[in-house]
């Protein structure tokens, strides 16, 4: 039996795995999604038996999962009070030390893989692939912030300055981070957040989403037991009410959040709202994402791209694509392929490692999502609808708009919607971009490289993927974030983020 941590290796020469090494280089099931690409290939012979392996340790894994009870605001207060006694002694731990226990999080969330494939597995409902891809980019994290965090915090910068004079910058941990995440990606985005914040020097109080809190309790236990101390670590579960009460706490120096706008906002208003020191918000919020395809794109390609971006992961990533224009020429063709191209999904068991597309997250969001598609069933036209198990499914939906503007706010599920122009109405068409007020992703496919810096030059989005799909940043490689509604920056999984997490400090000495 192929050992499961082969299924996660990288190209040797990547650098905090993820820095040099391009997501289409990593081998192994990011294949599985494709099924034609799977039948004609096959999977190899060493990653069928590594897979086989990896599905028995996932069952035995997910027959375990104990649940998780809700803090206390009294716990939650608590929790905020001992991390700021715990973060003396983090804060002056040296950055070396503090990144170490970085990378041995990575290497033990390796050596558990199947253990995490579970837990991604049951409780957030995650396919093989969506899991396995969760899993490395939070190992990719814990290397990527180590390896920046050595750079940053290891070494403290002399500025130039006069003859007699000697000036030098520091970094430092600001205080207590309050990290909120959501539940689409538990495990990278709740790491993610958790280890920058950490690695700047900061103790931390970890508060994930409701919907995935025994994913969370593993990886902070995993975390002190990669070194990381209990004092500067602690894990607060409850739902945005505890969520409320850490934001509102006095000792709080900083907090980074990732989830809705709206909470987003929230979060804000009660951070404005206390008196004593200004508390800087990191905010990774949602998008209205549009990808823009024109007469010139490869209807094949397109078809393929629009189907991964908008129904991968049941269309739960805040990159997913949820507005295609598509110029009206070839609109016909390409909604008939990308129609074409979803029939052939498969939607139900996430453990199956035939589904492509699993559950959404809740009954909640189900419903959200079923009276979304009733109300476009009234208002667009339907061009496909999947077919769907009983239970918290979602089957992916085509509709066609009347115009760009009826779609008002983030959809988060796998219904696509689209938007036919004219070519000379490209200009319009990145108006009404800009009007939804987001930028996070934008998908371009065209061949002309004239129209694609055109756009490029004029969209405000954080993230732009070019005859490609729009999803899947890796860590390093596609820094991701985006501005206006579509959050704060700075770009999680890249350069500028650790320092976001500290204060700065000039020493000058008359010499
Ligand atoms: P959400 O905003 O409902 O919840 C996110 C977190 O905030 C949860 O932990 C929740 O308990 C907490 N929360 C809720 N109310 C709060 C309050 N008043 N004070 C403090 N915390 C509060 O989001 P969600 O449904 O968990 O996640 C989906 C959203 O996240 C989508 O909008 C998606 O686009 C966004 N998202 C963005 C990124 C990104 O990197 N930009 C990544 C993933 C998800
Ligand atoms: N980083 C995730 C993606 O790019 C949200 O899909």
């Amino acid at each position: 039996r192929v050992p499961v941590s082969a299924l996660l290796q990288r190209p040797a020469d990547a650098i905090g795995r993820a820095q040099q090494a391009p997501h289409a280089k990593i081998p192994l099931p990011a294949d599985l999604f494709a099924p034609e690409r799977r039948n004609s290939r096959g999977v190899e012979f060493g990653e069928r038996a590594a897979l086989d392996g990896l599905l028995t340790d996932v069952k035995a894994a997910a027959a375990e999962l104990k649940p998780v009870a809700d803090a206390t605001p009294d716990q939650a207060n608590a929790a905020v009070t001992t991390a700021r006694a715990g973060f003396t002694a983090w804060s002056r731990t040296p950055a070396g030390t503090r990144a170490a226990a970085l990378e041995q999080a990575a290497h033990l969330l390796e050596a558990r893989s199947a253990r995490f494939i579970a837990l991604l597995q049951a409780e957030g409902g995650k396919t093989l692939d969506d899991a396995l891809s969760e899993l490395r980019e939070a190992a990719d994290f814990c290397r990527y912030y180590a390896a920046q965090g050595r750079k940053l915090f290891g070494n403290d910068a002399a500025m130039p300055g006069p003859t007699g004079e000697s000036n030098v910058l520091s970094l430092r941990g600001r205080g207590v981070f309050v990290a909120i995440s959501p539940w689409n990606f538990p495990l990278a985005i709740f790491l993610g957040q958790v280890t920058a914040a950490l690695m700047a020097g900061n103790s931390v109080v970890a508060k994930p989403a409701e919907q995935t809190p025994r994913i969370a309790r593993e990886a902070v236990a995993l975390l002190h037991e990669a070194g990381i101390p209990r004092s500067a670590l602690h894990l607060v579960t409850g739902d945005g009410r505890i969520g409320g009460v850490l934001t509102a706490h006095p000792d709080v120096a900083g907090v980074v959040f990732t989830g809705s706008t709206e909470v987003a906002r929230q979060i804000n208003r009660t951070l404005a709202a206390k008196d004593g020191p200004i508390v800087p918000l990191i905010a990774e919020t949602g998008g209205i994402n549009a990808m823009i395809a024109d007469a010139t794109a490869l209807p094949e390609q397109v078809a393929d791209d629009v189907v991964t971006s908008a129904f991968r992961s049941a269309g739960q990533r805040c990159s997913a694509l949820r507005l295609l224009f598509v110029q009206e020429d070839v609109a016909d063709r390409m909604i008939e392929m990308i129609a074409g191209a979803a029939r052939e999904l498969k939607i139900g068991d996430p453990a199956d490692v035939a589904t492509h597309v699993g559950p959404v997250i809740d009954d909640e969001a189900k419903q959200r999502l079923d009276t979304h598609i009733a109300r476009m069933k009234r208002e667009a036209r339907m061009h496909f609808a999947g077919t769907a198990p009983d239970g918290c499914f979602v089957a992916p939906h085509i509709f066609e708009l009347k115009e760009a503007g009826q779609l008002t706010e983030e959809v988060f599920g796998p219904i696509l919607h689209v938007a036919r122009y004219r070519a000379e109405n490209l200009a319009r068409v990145l108006e009404s971009i800009a009007r939804t007020g987001y930028g996070l992703t934008l998908g371009i496919h065209s061949r002309i490289d004239d129209t694609i810096e055109a756009i490029v030059d004029r969209v405000q989005v954080g993230n732009i993927y070019v005859n490609r799909n729009m999803i899947g940043a890796v860590v390093g490689v596609q820094p991701f974030g985006g501005s206006g509604l579509s959050g704060t920056g700075p770009k999680a999984g890249g350069p500028h983020y650790l320092a976001r997490f500290a204060t700065e400090q000039t020493v000058t000495i008359n010499t």
